[in-house]
């Protein structure tokens, strides 16, 4: 995804110049950026799977918590809702001033449906999966990280 049509040139957290987030550790190279990024998320990934047992009701704090393990030692406003809006190519997100509420309806929603029943048939935990997944995007609370936390999210979901 193109990152100019996604943040606003009068995003201060935006490096016009460069096309990269400002960061923790000044790196102006959207390469470098991004495989650090991976190698965080492929952290965040060890470090879930080894916290959170299989009975655990997620909530939309876990969200936030997730995001913060992942971009936590790159961006200062990892695992908190961004306050600009915020649009792709297509996609309008949600306006910033209705995160809290649409996590808050969102999280209460995860505490009621997970863990998933062992019993539920495939095609009703895809079902579940993919609107889990809808929402989180359509929602996409953080400046930048959604898909990879929604990803994340979902797998530990079927783990
Ligand atoms: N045109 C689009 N159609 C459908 N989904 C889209 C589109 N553009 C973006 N998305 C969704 O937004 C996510 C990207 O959001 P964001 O950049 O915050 O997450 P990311 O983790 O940095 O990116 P990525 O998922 O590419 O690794 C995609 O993974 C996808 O789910
Ligand atoms: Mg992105």
């Amino acid at each position: 995804m193109d990152k100019k049509f996604k943040y606003s040139i009068e995003d201060p957290m935006f490096d016009q110049e460069h096309g990269v987030l400002k960061n923790k550790l000044g790196i102006t190279d959207p390469e470098k950026l991004q495989l650090l990024e991976t190698q965080h998320l492929l952290k965040a990934y060890e470090r879930s799977a080894e916290k959170y047992s299989e009975k655990h009701r997620f909530t939309g704090q876990d969200v936030c918590i997730l995001h913060k393990w992942f971009l936590g030692d790159i961006y200062t406003w990892a695992g908190t809702y961004r306050s600009v809006d915020l649009s792709s190519e297509s996609i309008r997100y949600c306006h910033a001033k209705y995160i809290h509420n649409n996590m808050k309806s969102f999280g209460a929603m995860l505490f009621e449906r997970t863990p998933f029943s062992p019993l539920l048939p495939k095609c009703e935990i895809v079902k579940l999966l993919a609107e889990i997944h809808g929402e989180l995007i359509i929602t996409h609370p953080f400046r930048d990280g959604n898909g990879r936390t929604t990803r994340l999210l979902c797998d530990l979901l079927l783990m």
